[in-house]
């Protein structure tokens, strides 16, 4: 992992709406008060026992960004359509404003936040991570966001949180697939263990390569758990809960043989119809050779931990 103190590349995927501009300038504020993570939120924390991880200096390799010209029109959005493209194109006409956050279930605090308001409250940072989808593609991206343990503990969990499930916005007047409940059971809604919910490297993004992010990458607000295949990674989060016991997430609860809850990156599970052992990854010239995939998608020094009790051949 990579945290940067400046902004590398200006992002052309900015909506001329005033929202986006708004949005564009408190991220840009912030990142240029916080120094965007010269000292990473948790490093001067007192940590409780979930936070009993390994932290420090990460040093990934080949984390040279993507270019956002080859990620823009690649975006997997299936309340919008099945296909990249279009995915891409109908997600502008997402409504992103306003747009609150509600916290809620085991919590001493529940809230419903503005997005602004978490902003503000929040450390922004600039994270580069690897990012593998189940779908045998990676990409490199410089995500801006803050700690999503960060946000959760101002709500101060319950010793009973065992679980966080995220839910995507219900908005099927301009969401053609949640309009004819095709494919899955919506809104998306995907879930993380506490402990991995409050691992310094997961995160909220807000940004993406120095700017907002764009609608098809997941705007507002959008998970990034870079150990975890994409799908993860949910986007246009409105609602985070605490819970006891597992919720039901969309692809498990879809095909669970397909796609398991944990869903961590690890090239001795195949996929039932295809390996994933390796990746193409995107913007390579079409004779280079697909990258070998990595267990935890190369963050194993930092999460391996977290599976400790867990027979990984056996586990997606
Ligand atoms: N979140 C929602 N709400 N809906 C989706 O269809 N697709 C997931 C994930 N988050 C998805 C989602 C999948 S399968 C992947 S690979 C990543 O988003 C893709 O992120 P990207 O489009 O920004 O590359």
């Amino acid at each position: 992992m990579i945290i940067k103190t400046q902004k590398p590349i200006a992002t052309s995927e900015i909506t001329d709406s005033l929202v986006f501009k708004r949005r564009r300038q408190i991220i840009k504020s912030l990142l240029a008060i916080t120094g965007a993570g010269v000292a990473p939120a948790w490093a001067s924390e007192t940590k409780p026992l979930w936070d009993n991880l390994t932290q420090g200096d990460f040093s990934a390799h080949d984390l040279t960004p993507t270019p956002l010209e080859l990620i823009k029109n690649y975006t997997n959005y299936y309340e919008f359509a099945f296909n990249k493209e279009d995915s891409t194109d109908l997600a502008q006409h997402l409504a992103i404003d306003p747009w609150s956050v509600e916290i809620s279930g085991e919590v001493e605090k529940p809230v419903r936040l503005h997005l602004e308001d978490i902003v503000r409250q929040q450390t922004l940072e600039e994270r580069i991570y690897r990012f593998r989808c189940v779908e045998g593609w990676s990409m490199v991206v410089p995500w801006v966001g803050f700690s999503l343990a960060s946000l959760l503990k101002s709500v101060k969990p319950l010793s009973t949180a065992r679980f966080v499930k995220f839910t995507t916005v219900h908005q099927p007047t301009v969401m053609p697939n949640q309009r004819n409940n095709a494919m899955l059971t919506w809104p998306y809604t995907e879930a993380l263990r506490i402990d991995e919910a409050m691992h310094p490297l997961t995160i909220l993004a807000v940004g993406m390569y120095g700017d907002v992010l764009s609608k098809q990458n997941g705007a507002p607000l959008r998970l990034v758990v870079p150990w975890k295949y994409g799908f993860k990674s949910i986007k246009a989060i409105v609602k985070i809960e605490l819970l006891k016991t597992p919720p039901l997430t969309t692809w498990n609860q879809a095909t669970p043989h397909d796609y398991g809850f944990y869903a961590n990156v690890n090239p001795h599970v195949p996929h039932p119809r295809w390996s994933q052992n390796s990746e193409r990854q995107l913007g390579s010239h079409f004779f280079t050779p697909r990258r070998q995939t990595e267990l935890f998608n190369g963050y194993g020094e930092q999460v391996a931990s977290l599976y400790r009790d867990m027979d990984l051949r056996h586990f997606f």
